[in-house]
């Protein structure tokens, strides 16, 4: 808290009040005045510098910037492609962590933020690069950024319609004739294009044909990685949405078709809208969300989206953010944007810490993956361990009984714990499984019916 001169400042003051200890009091009150003064004068201004000559990046400037990232900050952030566009372009992300270059320490949170999805809203795509400067820049002299990125493994994609973002332009708040640029390059809507939980396999085989490389590379992305939150970034509405954003119903709108999740996707909406200055109002663009916040079904139904998918086809809980208006601004609002988002990208990364988690092993302390954890309340949505047996399970304040399942295994006894997120971190629970004894033909005795539920 004291720079030098002050540290001087501050002994002088000491010894002045050893030689007059009449003068006490008079010390301590100029003592308080004196730490109320150098908190005020040495609060680090944080750098964003970024803001300076704002302009949208191009997709090489993106991949240019990324590269240096990389070289620059070699412990805090790696560059990975994890597919191509269908005009070749490269879907590219910045992982940044405590330590890329290693595997993360076991139970480190996987987040992701994803950007100009459709290639017309494109603030999410220029704020994710803001995004990764503050985090690199700011790291070494603020403790909260330090402390996020130590505990976190963060995965930021600026734009995964990279062939869509090129048909657009500059200052257009709508889309399109035909939404190009809305669209990838063959046309389709990538927010129409995922696996969708409600549809028979006749349906989902042949969509799987037509699949477009960009969803494809998010799909297997998602289904490969343990990632345990996400948010995908749009415009045209200012609004955090959350699932299911289909209903069994199929109605166009205005009825909710809530997650078993719910209390979790409503606590997301809200940190992201409580801390944006003109969402968590509510009235913006025509439009009426209560706090700034809606079930996706609710405002319009949609099928084969990327959020329902996240949640029902992985253990990611993915919400949709809306952030302006206007699809796409001219650069000279971006300054304003970051200012009115980065409280809201930076708490929503926070929430990755909430729940439960823990490690499910052995007696001998073997990892057992594809582990189920199973949460009274929600049993719906069981969460999966990973390879080295981690799981995350984000949770709201209350009590849970929280059991471990596994196939060849019994089952544990539930624990019961007491959520508060009052912690940084998520709390503790592991889980240590015993062997199922085998029948006379080898096979496990044990067929619990929820591993025929899928
Ligand atoms: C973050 O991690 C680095 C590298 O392990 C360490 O030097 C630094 O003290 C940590 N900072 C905080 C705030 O935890
Ligand atoms: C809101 O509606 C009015 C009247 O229909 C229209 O003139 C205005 O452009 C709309 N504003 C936005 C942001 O869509
Ligand atoms: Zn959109």
């Amino acid at each position: 808290m004291f720079t030098h001169q002050s540290r001087n400042r501050h002994q002088q003051l000491q010894q002045h009040a050893r030689r007059q200890p009449q003068l006490f009091l008079a010390f301590a009150l100029t003592l308080l005045l004196h730490c109320l003064s150098v908190t005020q004068a040495f609060v680090i201004k944080e750098d964003e510098s970024f803001l300076q000559t704002p302009y949208y990046h191009s997709q090489a400037e993106i991949e240019d910037m990324f590269a240096r990232f990389a070289k620059t900050f070699p412990e805090n952030a790696r560059v990975e492609t994890i597919g191509r566009s269908l005009e070749g372009r490269n879907l590219i992300v910045l992982q940044i962590g405590r330590n890329v270059q290693q595997p993360s320490t076991p139970l480190t949170p996987m987040v992701k933020y994803i950007g100009n999805m459709h290639g017309d809203e494109t603030i999410g795509r220029q704020l994710l690069v803001y995004l990764a400067q503050y985090l690199l820049y700011n790291y070494e002299t603020s403790l909260e950024v330090a402390n996020l990125v130590n505990t976190t493994d963060i995965y930021l994609m600026p734009t995964m319609n990279p062939d869509g973002y090129e048909r657009s332009q500059e200052g257009n708040c709508e889309s399109l004739p035909n939404y190009i640029g809305r669209t990838n390059a063959a046309g389709i809507d990538l927010n129409r294009d995922f696996p969708d939980r409600l549809e028979n396999q006749q349906v989902s085989q042949l969509r799987s044909h037509k699949r477009q490389p960009e969803t494809a590379a998010i799909i297997n992305w998602v289904l490969g990685k343990p990632f345990v939150l996400s948010a995908n970034f749009h415009g045209g509405a200012i609004v955090a949405s959350y699932p299911y954003d289909n209903s069994i119903a199929h109605h166009e709108c205005c009825e909710e078709s809530l997650t078993p999740d719910d209390r979790v996707f409503k606590l997301m909406a809200h940190t992201y809208a409580n801390n944006h200055p003109i969402m968590r109002k509510g009235h913006n663009c025509n439009d009426t969300f209560t706090d700034g916040i809606t079930n996706g079904a609710n405002w319009y139904e949609l099928n084969g989206g990327m959020q329902d998918f996240n949640y029902a086809f992985s253990n990611c809980f993915e919400m949709t953010i809306e952030l302006s208006c206007c699809k796409y601004p001219t650069a000279d609002t971006l300054p304003a944007e970051w200012a009115r988002n980065k409280r809201s990208l930076m708490q929503l990364l926070k929430l990755s810490h909430i729940g439960v988690k823990g490690l499910v092993t052995d007696a001998s302390g073997y990892p057992i993956a594809d582990a189920n954890i199973l949460v009274s309340g929600i049993e719906d949505k069981p969460i999966r361990t990973t390879k080295r047996g981690e799981y995350w399970r984000l949770l709201t304040p209350g009590i849970y009984n929280v059991q471990a399942l596994a196939f060849g295994y019994q089952p544990s006894e539930p624990k019961q714990v007491h959520v508060t997120n009052e912690n940084s971190e998520a709390l503790r629970l592991d889980f240590v499984l015993s062997p199922r004894e085998l029948n006379y033909d080898g096979i496990s005795s044990f067929y619990n019916n929820f591993f025929y539920r899928h």
